[in-house]
C-alpha cells in the first residue's frame, strides 16, 4: 500500500460515515501558548472541543502534520519520529466511544485487512479524578476481544492531554499491533517497550478539560479525538522492518548513504535514521508557511537543536557541506504534492539550513576539539562537572554533545554538578544586573547591561572587519541604545557596517553564554584580552570571554548570553574627531 492510498482510504472512510475533511493546519499552533508545535491533531481544534461550534458540523476527519520532541531521545529505533502524520476522526458532541471503538475496529480489519487477532487494546484503569472505563472495554468485549487482550492502565498509559498544562483531556483507549516477535519475558504487554507491540492508534474521550491547579471539570460536551499513526500503520501495512524502510525515507536515506558514503547498515543504522528524521522535521517546520528561523528561544530553539543533532550525525559520517540542504530538497521532492507549502518556500528552507550549517560548523569545531582533549585527559571514568561546565559556558558546546562524547567513551558526566554550576551561574548574572559595578555603568537595568554586552561584540566585530587598530575610546549606554566611539581614521562604508552588524547578529544567534574569568592583568594580556581602562583596576581583573568572539578586560555586569539580546542593529555611523568615529546601535524589539 501506498502512502498515499493509506491517506486516501483513511479519509474516504471517515467521509462516507458523514465526517467532513479539513486540511492539515500549520505545525506552528495559532493563538496557543501552551505548547510550541501542534504536537497532536486535536491543537487546532481546541476551541471546538471546548465547545464552540465548527463550521463544517460535529463529524471532521483530518490528516495533521505534527511535531513532538518529548521522545527524541528514542528516535532511532523502528517507530519513533519527531516529525509524523497523524490521521484523525473527530467527533465533536456526537458519536461516543462505542461508535469510536466501532469505526476504529472496522477500518482496521476490513478495510486495512489486519487479522483481529494481531490487536490488543488498552483502557483506562481508573483513579480519584475519573472511573474505570469499562464502557470502552465493553464496546471492543462486545466487537470479539478478549479479556487477555484487554489491558487496564493507569493515567500514565490511558489518558491523553491536556497537550499543554490545561484544556481538554480525557482516556483513552490505545491499540497495538502485535508484531509477532517473541514475549521479552512473562510480563510482556502492550506497555513494554520492547517493540513486539506497537501503539498505531489511540482514542481519546474528551470529556475533561484540566484547569490551572490541576482540576478536572467534565466539559459540557463528550467529544471523540482519535490519532492514527500515519508512518507506523504504512510500516504495517507493507511489512517492512521499520517506518525509515517506507517510501517515506528510503529515498532520503539513499541520498544519506550516497552523501557520506556509508551504508545504511550497522553499525551506521541508528544515526542515518536521526538524520533523516531531525532533517525530515526541519524541512517541514522551516517548509511551513508560518515558518521559523532557528534560534535561541522557543520554535527557533528546538528547530536549532534537531538541525544541529543532525549536522553533528553528518559529520561523523564524512558528509560533505550543504549536505543537509541537499537532504532537505530530496524530502521536498518527497511530500510538495501533498503539502505544497514545502515547495512554496523550498528557497528559505535551503537558505536557512546552509547559514546554520556555516554558524554551527565554527563554533562546533573549536567546541570539539577542547571537549575531546577534555575527555582523553579523563582518568576515573567520570568528568567533572566543572569541566562540562566550561565547555558550555566558554566555549559554547551544547552539554548534549559533551554527553554524547562522553558516552562514545564510556565516560560519565556529573549532571547533577552541572545544572548545579548552571543555576548558579544564572543567579550571579542576575544579581550582577542588579548591582552597581565602578566599571562605568550608571545604570544596570537588564537593558543597559545587555547593551554592555553588545559593545564587546561590537567591538570585537569592528575589530575583525576594520583590523585590529580598532579600539574603544569611549562608551555610552542608556536603556534605549548604545553609544561606540573607537579609533579609525576613515569613513566606515555601508557594507563594512552591514558585515560588523551581520558578524554582532550571528554571535547573537550562536546563543553563546557570556564566561567571566577573575586573573591578574599580565595574565589578561598573556590571553590575549583587549581592555583600555587598565589604570581603572587593581591587579586582579574581570575578563569577559564571549565564545571565540571578544575576550575583553572589564567590570562587567553582563547578559548571561549573547541570545538574551535578540538582534543588534547600527543606527548611525559618524565621526566626532580626528581618527574618531562614533556607531550609535540598538538591541532587541528595536533593532528587529
Ligand atoms: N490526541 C491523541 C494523541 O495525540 C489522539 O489524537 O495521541
Amino acid at each position: 500500500m501506498t502512502a498515499n492510498e493509506l491517506r486516501q482510504l483513511f479519509i474516504n472512510f471517515f467521509i462516507e460515515r458523514g465526517h467532513k475533511h479539513i486540511p492539515s493546519a500549520s505545525l506552528i499552533p495559532e493563538n496557543d501558548p501552551s505548547v510550541l508545535f501542534t504536537t497532536a491533531g486535536m491543537h487546532p481544534l481546541v476551541p471546538y472541543l471546548l465547545g464552540e461550534r465548527h463550521p463544517l458540523g460535529k463529524r471532521l476527519v483530518d490528516c495533521q502534520k505534527c511535531l513532538r520532541t518529548d521522545d527524541i531521545d528514542e528516535v532511532g529505533n523502528t517507530t519513533h519520529l519527531t516529525f509524523f502524520e497523524m490521521l484523525g476522526n473527530w467527533s465533536l458532541g456526537d458519536y461516543f466511544k462505542k461508535e469510536s471503538i466501532g469505526f476504529s475496529h472496522e477500518f482496521l480489519t476490513k478495510y486495512l485487512k489486519i487479522p483481529q487477532d494481531k490487536i490488543s487494546v488498552t483502557c483506562f484503569a481508573g483513579d480519584d479524578d475519573a472511573p474505570r472505563d469499562d464502557e470502552a472495554a465493553d464496546a471492543w468485549r462486545e466487537l470479539g476481544y478478549p479479556d487477555e487482550r484487554i489491558y487496564f492502565y493507569p493515567k500514565k498509559e490511558n489518558w491523553w492531554g491536556p497537550a499543554g498544562q490545561t484544556g481538554p483531556c480525557g482516556p483513552d483507549t490505545e491499540i497495538f499491533y502485535d508484531t509477532g516477535a517473541e514475549k521479552c519475558g512473562p510480563d510482556c504487554q502492550p506497555s513494554c517497550s520492547c517493540g513486539k507491540y506497537v501503539e498505531i492508534w489511540n482514542n481519546v474521550f474528551m470529556q475533561y478539560s484540566k484547569d490551572d491547579k490541576g482540576k478536572f471539570t467534565l466539559l459540557s460536551q463528550k467529544n471523540v479525538d482519535t490519532g492514527l499513526g500515519f508512518e507506523r500503520t504504512l510500516c504495517v501495512m507493507n511489512n517492512v522492518a521499520s517506518v525509515f524502510d517506507t517510501e517515506l525515507f528510503v529515498p532520503i536515506i539513499k541520498k544519506i548513504e550516497e552523501l557520506t558514503g556509508t551504508k545504511y547498515a550497522e553499525p551506521n543504522v541508528r544515526a542515518h535514521r536521526i538524520i533523516a528524521d531531525h532533517l525530515r522535521a526541519a524541512t517541514f517546520v522551516l517548509g511551513d508557511d508560518k515558518g521559523v528561523s532557528p534560534s535561541n528561544t522557543d520554535q527557533g530553539y528546538i528547530l536549532r537543536r534537531l538541525i544541529r543533532r543532525a549536522y553533528r550525525y553528518l559529520t561523523q559520517l564524512g558528509a560533505p557541506d550543504r549536505s543537509m540542504s541537499v537532504i532537505a530538497r530530496i524530502v521536498i521532492e518527497n511530500y510538495k504534492d501533498i503539502y505544497p507549502e514545502l515547495e512554496r518556500n523550498q528557497e528559505f528552507v535551503i537558505k536557512q539550513l546552509d547559514r546554520e550549517e556555516e554558524l554551527f560548523g565554527r563554533t562546533l569545531e573549536s567546541g570539539m576539539k577542547i571537549a575531546t582533549k577534555e575527555l582523553d585527559f579523563v582518568q576515573n571514568g567520570k568528568l567533572a562537572a566543572a569541566k562540562a561546565f566550561k565547555l558550555y559556558d566558554t566555549y559554547g558546546f551544547p552539554l548534549e554533545f559533551t554527553q554524547e562524547l562522553a558516552a562514545e567513551r564510556g565516560i560519565t558526566i556529573d549532571i547533577d554538578g552541572f545544572h548545579r554550576l548552571y543555576a548558579e551561574h544564572q543567579e550571579k548574572s542576575r544579581v550582577g544586573a542588579q548591582q552597581k559595578f565602578k566599571g562605568g555603568l550608571a545604570d544596570n537595568s537588564e537593558e543597559t547591561t545587555k547593551l554592555h554586552t553588545a559593545a564587546h561584540l561590537l567591538q570585537a566585530a569592528l575589530r575583525r572587519v576594520l583590523g585590529d587598530s580598532v579600539f574603544q575610546k569611549g562608551s555610552n549606554i542608556t536603556a534605549e541604545r548604545l553609544r561606540f566611539d573607537f579609533s579609525f581614521d576613515r569613513r566606515v562604508e555601508p557594507d563594512e557596517l552591514a558585515k560588523v552588524e551581520c558578524i554582532v547578529n550571528d554571535a547573537i544567534a550562536l546563543g553563546i553564554p557570556v564566561g567571566c574569568a577573575e586573573m591578574s592583568v599580565q595574565d589578561a594580556k598573556a590571553a590575549g584580552a583587549i581592555g583600555i581602562f587598565d589604570d581603572k583596576y587593581g591587579d586582579n581583573v574581570k575578563v569577559y570571554t564571549i565564545g571565540d568572539y571578544s575576550k575583553e578586560i572589564c567590570g562587567g555586569p553582563h547578559a548571561a548570553n549573547t541570545a538574551d539580546l535578540i538582534r543588534f542593529k547600527i543606527k548611525k555611523e559618524e565621526s566626532i574627531a580626528a581618527g574618531v568615529r562614533r556607531i550609535k546601535a540598538v538591541i532587541g524589539d528595536a533593532a528587529k
